[in-house]
C-alpha cells in the first residue's frame, strides 16, 4: 500500500494541467484552460481545466476530477497504478505501508504472477537468440518474415523448445513456484510445458506488463493447431485484451484512429513499417470490452479484413456491437488471399497506407452493398436484408448519423426513406422499452439515462444535442435540490473563509449553526453527509477547505465537490437576479461568501419550513381530533416563513 503521506504528496504535486497536457491540447480561456474532451467525441471544446482548483471538468459528458482521476480514467489504471504513474512523472519516491494482510497478499499474488510471466518471456527470448535450434528454426523464421531484431525484442518474441519440460524445470530450479506456473497455464497438471516446439508471441496489458503468451507452430501438419494461447487467468481476461494495444496507444491517440487486424503477425509487421496505431482482435470477433478499450483513445475504428469473403460475413454480424458504442467504423477489404502482413510485404508501406485510405468504406454501407449483391432480385431476401441493415442503424446512438444512413440506404435499396425511418424508430422504441423493463425505472440514474435516450430520438444537430441533454439535467436537479446544493457548494468552496472576521466566525460555522435544527433533513443524503462531515471537523477543530473535498477519499463526495465548485452556473438563477447589482460592484463574486451564505441558509431554511407546513397541513386534515394543536403549529410555522421571506425579500409562491 502506498502511504497516506505519499498519496497526499502526489496529489499535491501533480498539476492537473501538466498531466492533462500530455494527452490533450489546451488553450487558455480566462482563468481556465479549454480543450477537446478525451472521454467523448466532440467538435467544440467543453473540457475545462482549472489550474487554480487543480481539477478538470467536461461540461459535455460530465466527467471531472483531479490529476489522479484523469489518469485512472484515461489509462484505465487503478488508483495505485495512477499514483505510481504520477510519482514517476514527478520523481516522487513512494513510501509503502503495511495495511490489511489480505490486500498485501493479493498484491503479492498478482505481482508474483507478473514476475513469472516476465521470467517466461525472458526464457523464451533467451532460447530464441542463444540456442542453436532457436536460432536456426525460430529466429530464421522471424527474419524470413521480415522482422528486424529490434522489433523481435520490442514485441517480446521467443522460442519454445521441443523438450517436454524445459521451462518448468528451469523455473523450479530458479526457485519459482510450480503452483503459479500452473495457474498461468505455462505448466500442465503433469508438470510439462504447455508451449512446446513453437515460436512465441508475448501478450501485454495496456501498461506493458506481460500477461500471457501465444505460440505458433511451424509444423505443416494439419492436425496441429496453428496457434495456442495461454488460458484466462486473473491477469489475462481475454475479452478485455487487444494484442498490441500497449505499443499502439500513443499512435492511436495521435492519429485519432485505431486500425484493427486479425493476426499477431499483422500487428508486428505494420508496426515495424511505421503504422503503429494497430491492434489485433486475435482472430475472434470484437467484444464490448475491447471496443471500450479503444474508445478511450479514439472513436474511429478501421477494420482490415483478410481477403476471404466467407470470414467477412461472419465478422460483420458481430459489428453492430461497435455501433452501439457510438464508434465510427470503417472497413477495408484486402485483395483475395492476402492478409495485412502479406499485402504489406507485397506493396510496401506507402502503397499500403494509400490502399487502406482509399478503400476504406463505411461499415453500414459496406454491409448493405455486400448483402445487396447476395440478394440480387429476390424480394423476400431483400426484405430480410433491409431489416438487418435497419437493425444496425438503430444501434447508432447519434440521431444525425442515423438519419444520414437512412437516406443512403433508402437510395441503395430503392425504398421509401420514410419506411426506413419508421422501422428504425420502432426498433429503438422496442430497445428502450426492453432496457426500461430491465432497470429499476425509479432510480434517478435510470431516469436520467432514459431522458437522454428519448431526447436523442429527436433529430437535432449533433452539436446541439449534448447541450440540450446537459441543460435538461441541470434544470431538473436544480429545480429539486438547488437550495441544498447551494449550501453544500458554499460549505465546500468557502467554508474556511471568514464570515465575520472580527468575531472570528467562519462561513461554515455560520451555516452549520444556522441549519443545525434541520441538518438531518436533507433530501439529498450525500449532501447531508457532507454537511455532517463539515460539522464534525469543525467540532474537532480540523476545518475543511475546498482542496480537502476536491481530493476527498470518498469518490462520490469528491465528484460532487468537483461538480459544485466547477459548475458553469456559479449561482442559482434566483441568486443572480437578486444580487446582480451587488455582484457588479464587487470585483470577485467568489469573495461574496457572507452574502452568499446568508442567502443560501435562508433559502434552505425556507424550503424546510415550507415542507414542514405542508406536512402539518396534512395532519390537520388527517387528524381532526387534534385540529387545534396543528392549527397553532401551522400559524407558528407560517410566521417563521414570513419572517424569513420578509427579511430577505423572498417571494413565497404558496
Ligand atoms: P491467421 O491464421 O490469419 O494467423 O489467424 P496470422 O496471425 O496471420 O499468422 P501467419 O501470418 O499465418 O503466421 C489470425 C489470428 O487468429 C488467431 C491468432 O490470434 C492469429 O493471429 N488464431 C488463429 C488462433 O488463435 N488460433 C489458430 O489456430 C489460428
Ligand atoms: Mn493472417
Amino acid at each position: 500500500m502506498i502511504s497516506e503521506k505519499s498519496v497526499q504528496e502526489i496529489i499535491e504535486t501533480a498539476k492537473v494541467e501538466d498531466v492533462i497536457q500530455d494527452y490533450v491540447t489546451l488553450k487558455r480561456r480566462g482563468v481556465n484552460l479549454l480543450g477537446l474532451c478525451p472521454f467523448h467525441n466532440e467538435k467544440t471544446p467543453s473540457f475545462t481545466v482549472s489550474p487554480a482548483k487543480n481539477i478538470y471538468k467536461c461540461f459535455g459528458c460530465g466527467k471531472g476530477g483531479n490529476a489522479v482521476q484523469f489518469i485512472m480514467e484515461l489509462e484505465n489504471f487503478t488508483f495505485p497504478e495512477a499514483l505510481r504513474h504520477l510519482a514517476k512523472k514527478y520523481g516522487i519516491e513512494i513510501e509503502e505501508t503495511q495495511t490489511s494482510r489480505e490486500s498485501i497478499e493479493e498484491r503479492k499474488q498478482l505481482d508474483s504472477l507478473y514476475i513469472i510471466t516476465e521470467y517466461a518471456r525472458d526464457f523464451y527470448r533467451d532460447k530464441l537468440f542463444n540456442t542453436d535450434i532457436g536460432k536456426s528454426v525460430g529466429l530464421s523464421y522471424f527474419k524470413e518474415r521480415g522482422f528486424r531484431e529490434e522489433t523481435i525484442k520490442k514485441f517480446g518474441l521467443g522460442y519454445a523448445l521441443k523438450q517436454k519440460d524445459a521451462l518448468t524445470l528451469q523455473a523450479i530450479n530458479d526457485g519459482y513456484s510450480i503452483e503459479l506456473l500452473r495457474k498461468l497455464g505455462l505448466t500442465s497438471r503433469f508438470d510439462t510445458d504447455f508451449f512446446r516446439d513453437r515460436v512465441m508471441f508475448t501478450i501485454h496489458n495496456l501498461t506493458g506488463k506481460v500477461i500471457a503468451f501465444a505460440g505458433r507452430t511451424l509444423s505443416k501438419e494439419k492436425k496441429v493447431p496453428k496457434y495456442i494461447n495461454s488460458p484466462e487467468t486473473e491477469i489475462y481476461i481475454k475479452n478485455k485484451v487487444l494484442y498490441g494495444a500497449y505499443f499502439a496507444k500513443r499512435a492511436i491517440r495521435q492519429e485519432d484512429e485505431c486500425i484493427i487486424v486479425e493476426g499477431y503477425t499483422d500487428v508486428i509487421s505494420l508496426h515495424q513499417a511505421g503504422i503503429e496505431n494497430v491492434v489485433a482482435s486475435s482472430g475472434t470477433s470484437l467484444t464490448t470490452g475491447q471496443i471500450r478499450l479503444i474508445k478511450r483513445y479514439t472513436p474511429n475504428i478501421k477494420i482490415i479484413y483478410d481477403g476471404d469473403p466467407a470470414g467477412i460475413k461472419a465478422a460483420l454480424r458481430g459489428l453492430d456491437l461497435v455501433l452501439e458504442q457510438d464508434m465510427n467504423v470503417k472497413v477495408v477489404l484486402l485483395p483475395e488471399g492476402e492478409d495485412p502482413d502479406s499485402y504489406l510485404q507485397h506493396t510496401g508501406a506507402t502503397d499500403f497506407k494509400n490502399y487502406i485510405k482509399e478503400k476504406a468504406q463505411d461499415f453500414i454501407l459496406f454491409k448493405a452493398d455486400l448483402l445487396l449483391e447476395e440478394t440480387k432480385n429476390d424480394p423476400v431476401k431483400k426484405a430480410a436484408l433491409i431489416k438487418d441493415i435497419v437493425a444496425s442503424i438503430a444501434k447508432i446512438p447519434d440521431p444525425l448519423k442515423r438519419s444520414i444512413y437512412t437516406k443512403e440506404c433508402a437510395y441503395k435499396f430503392q425504398v421509401d426513406e420514410n419506411i426506413l425511418v419508421d422501422e428504425t424508430s420502432k426498433m429503438i422504441g422496442a430497445a428502450i422499452k426492453k432496457k426500461r423493463q430491465k432497470e429499476q425505472v425509479n432510480s434517478p440514474e435510470a431516469q436520467k439515462r432514459l431522458t437522454e435516450e428519448l431526447l436523442s430520438l429527436e433529430p437535432s444537430p449533433e452539436s446541439g444535442l449534448g447541450e440540450i441533454v446537459q441543460k435538461q439535467k441541470n434544470r431538473s436537479s436544480s429545480a429539486i435540490e438547488y437550495q441544498e446544493r447551494d449550501i453544500i457548494r458554499i460549505l465546500i468552496s468557502g467554508g474556511d473563509k471568514y464570515f465575520d472576521a472580527d468575531k472570528g466566525i467562519s462561513v461554515s460555522a455560520y451555516i452549520l449553526r444556522n441549519i443545525e435544527d434541520v441538518i438531518d433533513d436533507f433530501d439529498n443524503k450525500d449532501y447531508e453527509k457532507i454537511a455532517k462531515e463539515c460539522r464534525q471537523r469543525l467540532l474537532d477543530k480540523v476545518p475543511t477547505n475546498e482542496q480537502y473535498f476536491l481530493n476527498h477519499a470518498d469518490s462520490k463526495i469528491q465528484s460532487i465537490a468537483v461538480d459544485l465548485v466547477h459548475s458553469p452556473y456559479e449561482y442559482s438563477e434566483n441568486w443572480k437576479a437578486k444580487w446582480d447589482i451587488i455582484l457588479t460592484t464587487q470585483p470577485d463574486p467568489e469573495d461574496n461568501y457572507m452574502k452568499d451564505a446568508i442567502y443560501a441558509v435562508n433559502r434552505f431554511k425556507l424550503k424546510k419550513v415550507i415542507k414542514m407546513i405542508e406536512k402539518n397541513q396534512k395532519k390537520i386534515k388527517d387528524d381532526p381530533d387534534n385540529y387545534m394543536k396543528y392549527l397553532k403549529i401551522d400559524m407558528k410555522l407560517k410566521a417563521i416563513r414570513k419572517e424569513i421571506a420578509d427579511k430577505y425579500g423572498i417571494v413565497v409562491l404558496k
